[in-house]
Protein backbone atom coordinates (compact mmCIF):
# COMPACT_ATOMS: atom_id res chain seq x y z
CA UNK A 1 0.00 0.00 0.00
CA UNK A 2 1.44 3.46 -0.84
CA UNK A 3 1.86 6.36 2.05
CA UNK A 4 2.90 9.74 1.70
CA UNK A 5 3.47 11.09 5.08
CA UNK A 6 5.16 7.55 6.66
CA UNK A 7 7.61 4.96 5.53
CA UNK A 8 6.66 1.53 6.03
CA UNK A 9 8.98 -1.90 5.88
CA UNK A 10 8.62 -5.04 7.22
CA UNK A 11 11.87 -7.22 7.91
CA UNK A 12 12.28 -10.10 10.13
CA UNK A 13 8.73 -9.94 10.91
CA UNK A 14 9.29 -6.32 12.10
CA UNK A 15 6.85 -3.88 11.04
CA UNK A 16 8.58 -0.43 11.21
CA UNK A 17 6.04 2.92 10.77
CA UNK A 18 8.30 5.99 10.65
CA UNK A 19 6.53 9.02 10.67
CA UNK A 20 7.81 11.29 7.85
CA UNK A 21 6.77 14.91 7.60
CA UNK A 22 10.02 16.11 8.79
CA UNK A 23 9.38 19.69 7.86
CA UNK A 24 6.37 19.91 10.72
CA UNK A 25 8.19 17.81 13.37
CA UNK A 26 6.05 15.13 11.84
CA UNK A 27 2.53 16.91 13.22
CA UNK A 28 -0.54 14.93 12.35
CA UNK A 29 -3.25 16.15 10.10
CA UNK A 30 -6.16 14.68 8.93
CA UNK A 31 -4.23 12.58 6.19
CA UNK A 32 -0.91 11.29 9.15
CA UNK A 33 -3.91 9.93 11.03
CA UNK A 34 -6.09 7.99 8.10
CA UNK A 35 -2.69 6.53 7.06
CA UNK A 36 -1.46 5.25 10.61
CA UNK A 37 -4.87 3.70 10.74
CA UNK A 38 -4.48 1.74 7.51
CA UNK A 39 -1.11 1.41 8.30
CA UNK A 40 -2.07 -0.45 11.17
CA UNK A 41 -4.65 -2.22 9.92
CA UNK A 42 -1.98 -3.89 7.14
CA UNK A 43 0.43 -4.80 10.03
CA UNK A 44 -2.90 -6.76 11.34
CA UNK A 45 -4.05 -8.52 8.62
CA UNK A 46 -0.23 -9.57 7.35
CA UNK A 47 0.68 -12.72 9.33
CA UNK A 48 4.51 -12.24 8.64
CA UNK A 49 4.39 -8.99 11.24
CA UNK A 50 4.81 -10.05 14.58
CA UNK A 51 5.97 -7.05 16.53
CA UNK A 52 5.76 -3.27 15.42
CA UNK A 53 8.27 -0.28 15.95
CA UNK A 54 6.44 3.16 15.63
CA UNK A 55 9.14 6.00 15.50
CA UNK A 56 9.77 9.06 13.83
CA UNK A 57 13.29 11.11 13.09
CA UNK A 58 15.66 12.24 15.81
CA UNK A 59 14.01 15.52 16.06
CA UNK A 60 10.46 14.44 16.32
CA UNK A 61 8.78 11.40 16.95
CA UNK A 62 5.15 13.78 16.75
CA UNK A 63 4.75 17.10 17.67
CA UNK A 64 1.23 16.76 18.32
CA UNK A 65 -1.98 17.77 16.02
CA UNK A 66 -1.44 19.97 13.05
CA UNK A 67 -2.31 22.88 14.92
CA UNK A 68 -2.60 25.02 11.51
CA UNK A 69 -5.95 23.53 10.43
CA UNK A 70 -7.10 23.17 14.16
CA UNK A 71 -6.57 26.96 14.40
CA UNK A 72 -9.66 28.01 12.61
CA UNK A 73 -12.06 24.46 13.17
CA UNK A 74 -15.38 24.56 15.04
CA UNK A 75 -17.42 22.17 16.75
CA UNK A 76 -18.03 20.17 14.10
CA UNK A 77 -14.53 19.84 12.68
CA UNK A 78 -13.58 19.32 15.92
CA UNK A 79 -15.74 16.00 16.50
CA UNK A 80 -14.26 15.35 12.95
CA UNK A 81 -10.85 14.98 13.93
CA UNK A 82 -11.46 12.96 17.23
CA UNK A 83 -13.41 10.20 15.59
CA UNK A 84 -11.09 9.72 13.47
CA UNK A 85 -7.95 10.18 15.71
CA UNK A 86 -10.00 7.86 18.53
CA UNK A 87 -10.75 5.06 15.60
CA UNK A 88 -6.78 5.09 14.66
CA UNK A 89 -6.12 4.93 18.20
CA UNK A 90 -8.12 2.09 19.22
CA UNK A 91 -7.23 0.09 16.64
CA UNK A 92 -3.33 0.94 17.70
CA UNK A 93 -4.23 -0.20 21.16
CA UNK A 94 -6.51 -3.40 20.45
CA UNK A 95 -3.61 -4.93 17.98
CA UNK A 96 -3.05 -7.90 18.72
CA UNK A 97 0.68 -7.87 18.02
CA UNK A 98 3.15 -5.73 20.17
CA UNK A 99 3.63 -2.27 19.53
CA UNK A 100 6.66 -0.25 20.54
CA UNK A 101 6.48 3.67 20.28
CA UNK A 102 10.58 4.45 20.00
CA UNK A 103 10.69 8.22 20.48
CA UNK A 104 13.62 10.62 20.11
CA UNK A 105 13.25 14.24 20.17
CA UNK A 106 9.30 15.71 20.40
CA UNK A 107 6.51 13.61 21.78
CA UNK A 108 4.00 16.43 22.25
CA UNK A 109 -0.30 16.35 22.07
CA UNK A 110 -1.59 13.86 19.91
CA UNK A 111 1.79 12.12 19.71
CA UNK A 112 2.32 11.49 23.00
CA UNK A 113 -1.46 10.01 22.93
CA UNK A 114 0.07 7.36 20.10
CA UNK A 115 2.83 6.78 22.10
CA UNK A 116 0.40 5.94 24.78
CA UNK A 117 -1.57 3.46 22.90
CA UNK A 118 1.58 1.43 22.81
CA UNK A 119 2.46 -1.34 24.79
CA UNK A 120 6.53 -0.04 25.14
CA UNK A 121 7.29 3.52 25.04
CA UNK A 122 11.54 3.75 25.04
CA UNK A 123 13.15 6.92 24.74
CA UNK A 124 16.04 8.25 23.55
CA UNK A 125 17.66 10.67 26.00
CA UNK A 126 16.93 13.83 24.10
CA UNK A 127 13.23 13.26 24.15
CA UNK A 128 10.78 15.50 25.13
CA UNK A 129 7.04 14.21 25.95
CA UNK A 130 3.87 16.62 27.22
CA UNK A 131 0.24 17.47 26.31
CA UNK A 132 0.10 21.16 25.83
CA UNK A 133 -3.09 21.16 24.64
CA UNK A 134 -4.08 23.33 27.52
CA UNK A 135 -1.70 26.32 26.63
CA UNK A 136 -3.36 26.91 23.15
CA UNK A 137 -7.02 27.02 25.26
CA UNK A 138 -8.21 23.37 24.41
CA UNK A 139 -6.95 19.71 26.34
CA UNK A 140 -6.17 16.84 25.19
CA UNK A 141 -8.65 15.38 22.82
CA UNK A 142 -6.92 12.02 21.68
CA UNK A 143 -6.88 10.19 25.39
CA UNK A 144 -4.45 11.74 27.05
CA UNK A 145 -6.33 12.80 29.92
CA UNK A 146 -7.57 9.24 30.55
CA UNK A 147 -4.33 7.18 29.20
CA UNK A 148 -2.08 9.27 30.78
CA UNK A 149 -3.69 9.38 34.33
CA UNK A 150 -4.06 5.64 34.13
CA UNK A 151 -0.84 4.66 33.36
CA UNK A 152 1.18 7.09 35.66
CA UNK A 153 -1.23 8.41 38.39
CA UNK A 154 -3.29 11.52 39.08
CA UNK A 155 0.07 13.23 40.59
CA UNK A 156 2.18 13.29 37.79
CA UNK A 157 -0.61 13.51 35.20
CA UNK A 158 -1.80 17.01 36.55
CA UNK A 159 1.37 18.38 36.25
CA UNK A 160 1.87 17.39 32.90
CA UNK A 161 -2.18 17.85 32.11
CA UNK A 162 -3.04 21.30 34.13
CA UNK A 163 0.17 23.38 33.81
CA UNK A 164 0.82 21.87 30.53
CA UNK A 165 4.37 21.06 31.64
CA UNK A 166 6.80 18.78 29.16
CA UNK A 167 9.42 16.75 30.20
CA UNK A 168 12.76 15.31 29.70
CA UNK A 169 13.27 11.57 29.09
CA UNK A 170 14.81 10.85 32.33
CA UNK A 171 11.37 12.35 33.92
CA UNK A 172 9.02 10.53 32.06
CA UNK A 173 10.91 6.88 33.19
CA UNK A 174 10.99 8.18 36.85
CA UNK A 175 7.19 8.28 36.63
CA UNK A 176 6.64 4.97 34.32
CA UNK A 177 5.71 7.00 31.07
CA UNK A 178 8.50 5.05 29.70
CA UNK A 179 9.99 1.55 30.22
CA UNK A 180 13.46 2.64 29.19
CA UNK A 181 16.02 5.77 28.26
CA UNK A 182 18.55 4.90 25.97
CA UNK A 183 21.13 6.85 23.93
CA UNK A 184 20.00 8.86 20.64
CA UNK A 185 22.05 6.56 18.38
CA UNK A 186 20.84 3.47 19.91
CA UNK A 187 17.47 4.18 19.83
CA UNK A 188 16.87 1.86 16.92
CA UNK A 189 19.14 -1.16 17.76
CA UNK A 190 17.46 -0.61 20.72
CA UNK A 191 13.88 -1.06 20.17
CA UNK A 192 14.82 -3.61 17.22
CA UNK A 193 15.91 -5.49 19.92
CA UNK A 194 12.91 -5.74 22.21
CA UNK A 195 10.32 -6.36 19.05
CA UNK A 196 12.78 -9.18 18.14
CA UNK A 197 12.68 -10.40 22.17
CA UNK A 198 8.60 -9.88 21.78
CA UNK A 199 8.18 -11.39 17.97
CA UNK A 200 9.14 -14.80 19.13
CA UNK A 201 6.39 -14.98 21.85
CA UNK A 202 3.62 -17.33 20.54
CA UNK A 203 1.28 -15.32 18.68
CA UNK A 204 -1.87 -16.58 20.18
CA UNK A 205 -0.66 -16.29 23.54
CA UNK A 206 0.87 -12.51 22.93
CA UNK A 207 -2.91 -11.93 21.64
CA UNK A 208 -4.77 -13.21 25.02
CA UNK A 209 -2.52 -11.37 27.57
CA UNK A 210 -2.75 -8.42 25.10
CA UNK A 211 -6.04 -8.73 25.56
CA UNK A 212 -7.07 -9.63 29.03
CA UNK A 213 -4.23 -6.91 29.77
CA UNK A 214 -6.16 -4.03 28.28
CA UNK A 215 -9.37 -5.10 29.17
CA UNK A 216 -9.39 -5.40 32.21
CA UNK A 217 -8.46 -1.32 32.54
CA UNK A 218 -12.13 -0.78 31.00
CA UNK A 219 -13.63 -2.99 33.95
CA UNK A 220 -13.61 -3.93 37.25
CA UNK A 221 -11.49 -6.40 39.46
CA UNK A 222 -14.17 -9.36 39.02
CA UNK A 223 -14.91 -9.30 35.55
CA UNK A 224 -11.07 -8.67 34.65
CA UNK A 225 -10.17 -11.50 36.52
CA UNK A 226 -12.80 -13.70 34.69
CA UNK A 227 -11.52 -12.36 31.28
CA UNK A 228 -7.89 -13.71 32.30
CA UNK A 229 -9.73 -16.86 33.28
CA UNK A 230 -11.24 -17.27 30.09
CA UNK A 231 -7.89 -16.31 28.06
CA UNK A 232 -5.58 -18.20 30.55
CA UNK A 233 -7.74 -22.18 29.90
CA UNK A 234 -8.29 -21.07 25.91
CA UNK A 235 -4.96 -21.17 25.70
CA UNK A 236 -4.79 -24.78 26.67
CA UNK A 237 -6.14 -25.65 23.41
CA UNK A 238 -3.39 -24.37 21.29
CA UNK A 239 -0.41 -26.51 19.83
CA UNK A 240 2.06 -23.87 21.09
CA UNK A 241 0.90 -24.52 24.84
CA UNK A 242 2.27 -28.39 23.94
CA UNK A 243 5.03 -27.36 22.33
CA UNK A 244 5.92 -24.77 24.89
CA UNK A 245 5.55 -27.16 27.99
CA UNK A 246 7.27 -30.24 26.28
CA UNK A 247 10.02 -28.12 25.65
CA UNK A 248 10.46 -27.64 28.85
CA UNK A 249 10.53 -30.73 30.04
CA UNK A 250 12.25 -31.46 27.47
CA UNK A 251 15.11 -29.02 27.92
CA UNK A 252 15.01 -27.81 24.83
CA UNK A 253 14.16 -24.81 22.94
CA UNK A 254 10.38 -24.61 21.87
CA UNK A 255 9.32 -24.52 18.36
CA UNK A 256 6.19 -22.19 18.27
CA UNK A 257 3.84 -22.26 15.15
CA UNK A 258 2.08 -19.54 16.38
CA UNK A 259 -1.44 -21.63 16.55
C1 LIG B 1 1.76 22.41 13.16
C2 LIG B 1 3.95 22.40 13.79
C3 LIG B 1 3.64 21.72 14.99
C4 LIG B 1 2.26 21.40 15.22
C5 LIG B 1 5.76 22.05 14.95
N1 LIG B 1 5.28 22.57 13.82
N2 LIG B 1 4.77 21.52 15.68
N3 LIG B 1 3.02 22.73 12.90
N4 LIG B 1 1.37 21.78 14.29
N5 LIG B 1 1.86 20.73 16.28
C6 LIG B 1 6.00 23.22 12.74
C7 LIG B 1 6.38 24.66 13.06
O1 LIG B 1 5.30 25.52 12.84
C8 LIG B 1 7.52 24.87 12.11
O2 LIG B 1 7.00 25.08 10.81
C9 LIG B 1 8.23 23.52 12.09
O3 LIG B 1 7.25 22.57 12.52
C10 LIG B 1 9.41 23.45 13.05
O4 LIG B 1 8.95 23.82 14.33
P1 LIG B 1 9.63 24.99 15.21
O5 LIG B 1 8.57 25.51 16.12
O6 LIG B 1 10.32 25.97 14.34
O7 LIG B 1 10.73 24.15 16.01
P2 LIG B 1 11.28 24.44 17.46
O8 LIG B 1 11.57 25.90 17.65
O9 LIG B 1 12.39 23.46 17.64
O10 LIG B 1 10.08 24.08 18.46
C11 LIG B 1 9.62 22.77 18.52
C12 LIG B 1 8.33 22.69 19.36
C13 LIG B 1 7.29 23.68 18.75
C14 LIG B 1 8.61 23.06 20.81
C15 LIG B 1 7.84 21.26 19.28
O11 LIG B 1 7.21 23.46 17.32
C16 LIG B 1 5.92 23.52 19.32
O12 LIG B 1 5.62 23.98 20.42
N6 LIG B 1 5.00 22.87 18.58
C17 LIG B 1 3.63 22.72 18.96
C18 LIG B 1 3.49 21.60 19.98
C19 LIG B 1 2.07 21.44 20.48
O13 LIG B 1 1.43 22.38 21.03
N7 LIG B 1 1.45 20.26 20.27
C20 LIG B 1 0.08 20.00 20.63
C21 LIG B 1 -0.86 20.29 19.46
S1 LIG B 1 -2.54 20.11 19.85
P3 LIG B 1 7.46 26.32 9.91
O14 LIG B 1 6.66 26.17 8.66
O15 LIG B 1 7.18 27.55 10.70
O16 LIG B 1 8.94 26.08 9.70
C22 LIG B 1 -2.83 18.47 19.80
C23 LIG B 1 -4.25 18.07 19.99
C24 LIG B 1 -4.48 16.60 19.70
O17 LIG B 1 -1.95 17.67 19.63
C25 LIG B 1 -5.96 16.38 19.45
C26 LIG B 1 -6.28 14.96 19.00
C27 LIG B 1 -7.75 14.76 18.70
Amino acid sequence: MEYKTILFSVKDGIAWIRFNRPKKLNAMNAQVITEIERVIVECESNDEIKAVIMIGNEKAFIAGADIKPLSDADVNSAFRLVELTTRMQERLADLPKPTIAAISGFALGGGLEVALCCDFRLAAENAVLGLPEITLGIIPGGGGTQRLTRLVGLGPAAEMLLAGVTIKAEKALSIGLVTEVVPVDQLEIKAEDLAMRLAVIPAVAMKACKTAMRSGLNCGLKEGLRIEEMAFCMLFGTLDQKEGMKAFLEKRKPKFLGK
